[in-house]
């Protein structure tokens, strides 16, 4: 059987929806407009497929107050409550306003609902993006991003591995597990903040079938304008820069020495950005030295939103005595 893109994303798809079976999903929620768009497919097996995996339900025909379905698919955004209510009361998404705010969130709920419908008009875009041959030929999955559009807070790592290119999630591996205990230590969870990767698939690995590679100058300059629609649309506050990487996607210069470079604000187009190691760099090095500098760079961005700190928060990762 030939390998037309056709059948790579249809077998994507099938895999996907299998290893969703193999977690217990029962259902996937597909619109209407997607579902025509299948259908007429399934007639052109050489015309592009727009997506590798279920995509969501379009968020403006929600009804208001109605929860918002699970985003393990990385499809829907989740359900979150805002670190604060707006300064006018006003939901996200349809949701109450936080009952223990800590930072008040980056917009109303009008914008938030547009925000809603602007990501996921990008999201669609991106699924679809064939601009690197070699990456979409490798990818199970294009890795988007996740979590609330309109949180002050947005995390910014390099790209997909390969437990993130399985699940079409960002940071779910052994990394991403590390950065969810720093969210959590910072008294947030993942729902809440806004995570996404300057590349939004895995960098192939011809001829084996581990490891990472860094991202090519070509592919991060092919998938920056991605990143940067993300940021405009969510205009948070505070973006925190995992890694060298990130960074040089960032600013566009390369090579950034992050132990150089970590703990300084550094403004991208009005936001703050603290740049900090990567947390693989921290698995790695697991010295309470370094734990300590990416926890004071976390402080620093709580600090700088307004969050409330506690003694036991700013003592983390300090020796005794
Ligand atoms: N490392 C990253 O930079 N991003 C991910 O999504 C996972 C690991």
């Amino acid at each position: 059987m030939s390998e037309t893109p056709y059948v790579q994303l249809l077998e994507a798809t099938i895999s996907h929806l299998e290893h969703l079976r193999s977690q217990g999903a029962r259902h996937v929620q597909v619109t209407p407009g997607v579902l025509q768009e299948l259908v007429t497919t399934k007639g052109t097996p050489d015309a592009p497929v727009r997506e590798t995996r279920p995509p969501a339900p379009p968020t403006p025909s929600r009804p208001a107050g109605s929860p918002l379905p699970s985003v393990r698919t990385g499809g829907p955004l989740p359900t979150v409550k805002p670190f604060a209510p707006s300064p006018t009361p006003s939901s996200t998404r349809g949701g109450s306003p936080a009952a223990s705010p800590s930072v008040a969130t980056s917009s109303g709920g009008r914008e938030a609902t547009d925000k809603g419908a602007a990501m996921e008009g990008l999201r669609e875009r991106v699924l679809a993006c064939v601009q690197c041959p070699n990456l979409v030929a490798a990818r199970k999955n294009v890795v988007f991003g996740v979590g609330n559009v309109d949180s002050p807070l947005m995390f910014v790592g390099e790209a997909p591995g390969a437990d993130e290119d399985l699940q079409g999630e960002p940071f779910v591996g052994a990394a991403g597990q590390l950065l969810t205990k720093m969210i959590q230590a910072m008294g947030l969870s993942r729902a809440e903040v806004y995570i996404g990767n300057v590349l939004k698939c895995r960098p192939d690995t011809p001829g084996q079938s581990y490891g990472n590679r860094k991202p090519s100058p070509e592919e991060m300059a092919t998938c920056l304008p991605y990143l940067r629609e993300q940021i405009q649309i969510i205009r948070p506050r505070v973006i925190v820069a995992l890694g060298a990487t990130a960074m040089e996607g960032l600013f566009g210069r390369a090579p950034v020495r992050i132990t150089g470079e970590r703990g300084r604000w550094k403004d991208f187009e009005g936001i703050a950005v603290m740049p900090t190691f990567h947390p693989s760099y921290v698995l790695r090095n697991q010295s309470m030295e370094t734990k300590r500098q990416i926890w004071e760079d976390l402080l620093a961005a709580m600090e700088r939103l307004g969050m409330p700190i506690s003694d036991k928060q700013r003592g983390y990762f300090l020796k005794a005595g």
